[in-house]
């Protein structure tokens, strides 16, 4: 009897075992068995189990990106990043710097500051009004009749941060991984230039994709899909992750068009000074990276239907809107384009297996003003299109992973990148399931 060749490899759909250590031998083997060049087994994108996994091995231990310095410009002012069971306080203080402090009184529990964003002195729980001061100190707890409460030992827990390029990023593990300052020499050259402290937010989406933090950020790395985004493909050269080989024949007018256009941006790179080379990291390091700056079509200045720019001030100290776009893939959890006129940051929030925080923020220089210097419609459509796109895309693969037809399938040649994420992400979690 032979047996077919398209008989399912594998028809794991959910994890067999229910004992948690019997689990975690289970997840092991899933790593172990991963097949290199294809999609994950279905229970990496769809079971709370492998999620928690993710929450301790990737999220707990890693540096993640935050926020920006333009979204807490003043002292007190803080936002509340959240991801999986975790809530942190990210709140700039007096010294210029930036406080993170676990979101978890030390009373009984209570999340201490509610609202997504905002500005506050001292910190003051909702529950019991225990007072913390701004660097996580109690300060004030009623306690009639208690003679020996200590308020030095109940201080909300702090973690780790760092801000490079005005980029704020964070960490709760105990030891933060040591490579990162390495990390951020590599894309504090491309990034500083565009001076994220001297910007403001235009706008910030928040939107939940229904899909696994691993599929938003798999989505992200591969333009296979790029005929499914028409408003970006106006700007972006659609030819992005191809090669000479790889290149269809519908594209060919498009990457001879791309090739000049990057001759011409670094011609300009190279006059200003400004890198631009590719630094592809994404299975090398830690925290995985890609950076460089390339061409946008038309006139190659921003996100526009003709490459025009969206704002009418520069970023910073550049001298030319015509920089393309310096664009950062920085895992596990963010993207970012830093163009001349503006910079929009991508934050990845997992909130649980199957649903994902994504997080848009648009930042124009400080003294632009809406109307004047840019409109805002017009600023943002191209990316809200984008996300709203990809999101739908996401979407379709979490459906797909949960189906009993599923199985891991394989990433093209234009799709190395995926692989590449892919292959961190199991490299990343063995090391903290060995
Ligand atoms: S739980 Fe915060 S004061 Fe009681
Ligand atoms: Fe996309």
């Amino acid at each position: 009897m032979s047996v077919s060749t398209n008989a399912p490899r594998t028809s794991r759909g959910t994890l067999r075992s229910t004992k948690p250590l019997d689990q975690l031998a289970e997840i092991k083997d899933l790593f172990d068995e991963r097949r290199v060049g294809y999609s994950l087994d279905a229970p990496f994108y769809t079971d709370p189990t492998v999620f928690s996994m993710d929450m301790q091995g990737i999220f707990q231990k890693h540096w993640l990106f935050a926020a920006s310095v333009a979204e807490v410009p003043e002292p007190g002012d803080y936002v509340t990043i959240e991801y999986g069971p975790t809530s942190l306080l990210v709140m700039r203080n007096d010294d210029g710097g930036v406080n993170v402090l676990h979101n978890v009184c030390r009373h009984r529990g209570a999340r201490v500051l509610t609202a997504p964003s905002g500005s506050t002195g001292n910190l003051v729980c909702g529950y019991h009004s225990w007072t913390y001061s701004p660097e996580g100190d109690l300060i004030h707890a009623s306690a009639p009749g208690e003679t020996d409460f200590d308020k030095s030992c109940f201080g909300l827990k702090k973690a780790h941060s760092r801000i490079y390029a005005g980029l704020i990023f964070v960490c709760v593990a105990d030891e933060p991984p040591t490579d990162f300052d390495e990390t951020a020499k590599i894309f504090e050259p491309y990034l500083a230039p565009h001076d994220l402290s001297r910007t403001k937010i235009a706008y910030q989406q928040n939107i939940v994709e229904e899909g696994n933090w691993k599929l938003v950020m798999e989505n992200n790395r591969e333009c296979y899909h790029c005929d499914g985004h028409p408003e970006l493909a106006c700007s972006l050269f659609p030819t992005w992750g191809l090669t000479e080989e790889t290149v269809p024949p519908h594209l060919e007018d498009v990457w001879q068009r791309n090739k000049e256009s990057e001759a011409a941006l670094e011609a300009r790179c190279r006059r200003y000074g400004l890198p631009y080379e590719v630094v592809e990291e994404l299975d090398t390091r830690i925290a995985g990276i890609r950076i460089s700056r390339e061409p946008l079509d038309g006139e190659g200045e921003s996100f526009s239907p003709d490459g025009h720019r969206l704002s009418k001030k520069l970023l910073g100290e550049l001298r030319d809107f015509r920089l393309g776009r310096c664009s950062m893939h920085l895992q596990p959890n963010s993207w970012f384009h830093f163009l001349g006129d503006h910079v929009i940051t991508f934050g990845v929030f997992p909130i649980n297996e199957h649903q994902t925080l994504v997080r848009t923020t648009w930042l124009v220089a400080d003294d632009a003003v809406e109307g004047d210097d840019y409109d805002l419609e017009k600023l943002t459509h191209t990316w809200k299109q984008t996300n709203i796109q990809d999101k739908a895309f996401v979407e379709l693969c979490q459906q797909g992973a949960a189906s009993p037809a599923y199985e891991p399938g394989p990433y093209m040649k234009s799709e190395y990148q995926v692989e590449a994420f892919i292959n961190w992400y199991v490299q990343r979690m063995q090391e903290h399931l060995a």
